[in-house]
């Protein structure tokens, strides 16, 4: 099998990159990945030498260069990580959002129907559904209801995704999965941030309230899910993925500071983000009764292993934390960050 993965060198991605090689002794996999800021090869750092991963710089939305890899690669799927990924950066600037997430999946799915890829997998997020009240969790059949431009570039290329499965038969999946925590985060995400945060015994910026409510799932059982869809998921069909761990963002942060044995003064009550979701919770009663997935990590072992490699990497997250990141890659690709 040969699967080829965009953005296989940011957080999800590479997590996936490494099960699915650690799972699949004959697996062939190209990486293609522009290396954004949020693109680190230090992720893939144990891979090298192994000849059964090939990584490409390469940008999605360059549709000329995505059709010539597609057409002379002829993978049996392609997966698509590739993103801007983060609300805020979203706010600030939304048009490198449409780019990538709308512009840069159209480029895929047009290279893939060219070729005749076998099956394109599209990585969501709960995000498209929007924000629920006290009650209640998003199904596939929730409306979707983007409420940030990040949102909202996602839904477009769900959308799009989904039409290249009507429109011209092509077996299209996508996944919609709530937050992910885990090793290779980048330290601008709620969990990651907190924890560097705690460690460096910095202030923890806790957004509103701190009652805004995500459902946490470790990175790991989100690449089981993507793995079971790849093999047993069926041709146009949605695949919601949660991880039943429902917590308040003041809950997340107070776990953590235990964690660390890093005192509650350190917690920050910071202005609200504009258009901030309430509530996200998903049913995957899909996946678990079609093709049977269940999490294996509860949010107390996740933490747990979560904590113990943002400590034993500190090198890893004081580099991007402090700069030295944007040097070395500047230095590495002759480009600013
Ligand atoms: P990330 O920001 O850590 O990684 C994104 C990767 O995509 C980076 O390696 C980056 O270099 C690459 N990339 C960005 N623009 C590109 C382009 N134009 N061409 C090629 N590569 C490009 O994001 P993540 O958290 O790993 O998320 C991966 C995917 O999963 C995204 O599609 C995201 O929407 C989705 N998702 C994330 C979560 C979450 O909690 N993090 C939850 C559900 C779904
Ligand atoms: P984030 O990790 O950005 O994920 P998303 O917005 O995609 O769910 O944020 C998770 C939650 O944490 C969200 O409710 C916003 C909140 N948050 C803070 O309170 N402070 C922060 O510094 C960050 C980054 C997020």
């Amino acid at each position: 099998m040969k699967l080829l993965v965009t953005g296989g060198a940011g957080f999800i991605g590479s997590n996936f990159v490494l099960h699915m090689l650690r799972t699949y002794p004959e697996l062939d996999l190209v990486n293609v990945d522009k290396l954004t800021y949020a693109g680190n090869l230090e992720n893939l750092k144990s891979l090298e030498g192994d000849k059964r991963h090939r990584f490409i710089k390469l940008d999605i939305g360059d549709s000329a260069a995505i059709e010539r890899l597609v057409g002379a690669e002829l993978p049996d799927a392609v997966v698509n990580f590739a993103a801007e990924s983060h609300v805020d950066r979203s706010i600030e600037g939304p048009e490198v959002f449409l780019r990538t997430n709308v512009l840069g999946t159209l480029s895929l799915l047009e290279a893939c129907r060219k070729a005749g890829t076998p099956v394109f997998l599209q990585i969501g997020t709960d995000e498209v559904y929007g924000s629920l009240g006290e009650a209640g969790s998003f199904t596939e059949q929730s409306p979707l209801q983007p409420n940030s431009p990040y949102a909202a570039s996602k839904a477009g290329a769900d959308h799009l995704v989904r039409a290249y499965g009507k429109t011209y038969g092509m077996d299209v999946r996508i996944t919609r999965c709530s937050n992910n925590y885990g090793p290779f985060q980048f330290p601008e995400k709620l969990i990651p941030l907190m924890l560097t945060n705690a460690l460096e015994g910095r202030p923890l910026p806790v957004y509103g309230d701190g009652l805004n409510v995500r459902d946490w799932i470790f990175v790991t059982d989100h690449c089981r899910a993507l793995d079971l869809v790849l093999q047993k998921g069926k041709p146009g069909e949605i695949y919601n993925i949660g991880g039943v761990a429902e917590k308040t963002n003041l809950e997340v942060v107070k776990t953590i500071l235990a964690a660390v044995e890093a005192d509650q003064s350190l917690i920050r009550f910071v202005e609200d983000r504009p258009g901030h979701d309430r509530r996200y919770a998903i049913d995957s009663s899909r996946l678990r009764g079609e093709l049977g997935w269940v999490p294996e990590v509860d949010f107390g072992q996740g933490i747990a292993l979560t904590v113990r490699w943002y400590r034993e990497h500190e090198s890893w997250w004081r580099r991007i934390k402090s700069g030295e990141y944007r040097q070395y890659y500047e230095k590495m690709y002759g480009k600013r960050l």
